[in-house]
């Protein structure tokens, strides 16, 4: 489980905290939703819980370890082995095609061979088995981000963080997404949190999170 504490967050050079004290428990198997305005804190919040972000005040514990105090190796071991990131605006490598980027964590781990199969699964889930080849400025904006979520995928990560997962998809594929999140949340015990601005698609989740002025506003 993930447990962060008095979480406080203030960018270098500004006066005013982003995150003004957050409490939050993400127990194994969640499937979470985290709404608010933008500029409520949102993406800050799932970068310090995700690890991405160490500046801050406060702890954040991967089952009891606070991930201040893990080296360098521990934290990288973490991140491409147990967490998945959807970013708000994918990063893909643009020299490398689709299917190259989604396997990226899995040559990260020395596991190239034994994920291509499910590489390929997860490319034919996302709706784009043909479009395997493409580099990512031949792909659409949502095209490239499902091919991102497919890169978040393919480790079976313990932790799935997703920032506006669906924020470039029409509404067929946003459900697709979202079933394709559902189906690792039932069979892999995924831990997911996601970013939605869309109120139909953040009902969906077993607990949702809304959070306004770097405050936690409600939990329901
Ligand atoms: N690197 C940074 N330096 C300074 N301020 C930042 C930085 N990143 C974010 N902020 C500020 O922190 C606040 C929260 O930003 P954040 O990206 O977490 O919002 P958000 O809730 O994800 O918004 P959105 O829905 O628009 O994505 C904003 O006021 C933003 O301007
Ligand atoms: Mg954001």
């Amino acid at each position: 489980m993930i447990r962060a504490q008095g979480l406080i967050k203030t960018f270098e050079g500004q006066q005013e905290a982003v995150l003004k004290g957050v409490d939050l428990s993400l127990n194994d198997g969640d499937f979470i939703s985290l709404m608010g305005r933008s500029g409520s804190g949102k993406s800050t919040l799932l970068y310090l819980l995700s690890t991405l972000d160490r500046n801050f005040e406060g702890s954040v514990l991967y089952d009891g370890v606070s991930i201040k105090e893990m080296g360098v190796q521990e934290i990288h071991r973490l991140r491409n082995e147990q967490i998945g990131f959807v970013f708000q605006f994918h990063y893909l490598l643009s020299e490398l095609s689709a299917i190259e980027n989604i396997l990226l964590p899995a040559r990260k781990a020395n596991l190239l061979d034994k994920k291509l199969s499910f590489a390929r699964d997860l490319l034919e889930q996302v709706g784009l088995s043909d479009k395997a080849d493409r580099l990512p400025h031949h792909l659409s904006g949502g095209e490239q981000q499902r091919i991102a979520i497919a890169r978040a995928l393919i480790m079976q990560p313990k932790y799935l963080f997703a920032d506006e997962p669906t924020g470039n998809l029409d509404s067929k594929n946003g459900e697709i997404i979202f079933d394709l999140f559902s189906q690792f949340n039932k069979e892999y015990k995924t831990t997911i949190i996601y970013v939605t601005h869309d109120q139909q698609f953040g009902m969906k989740a077993h607990r949702r999170i809304l959070i306004n002025d770097g405050i936690i506003d409600k939990i329901s």
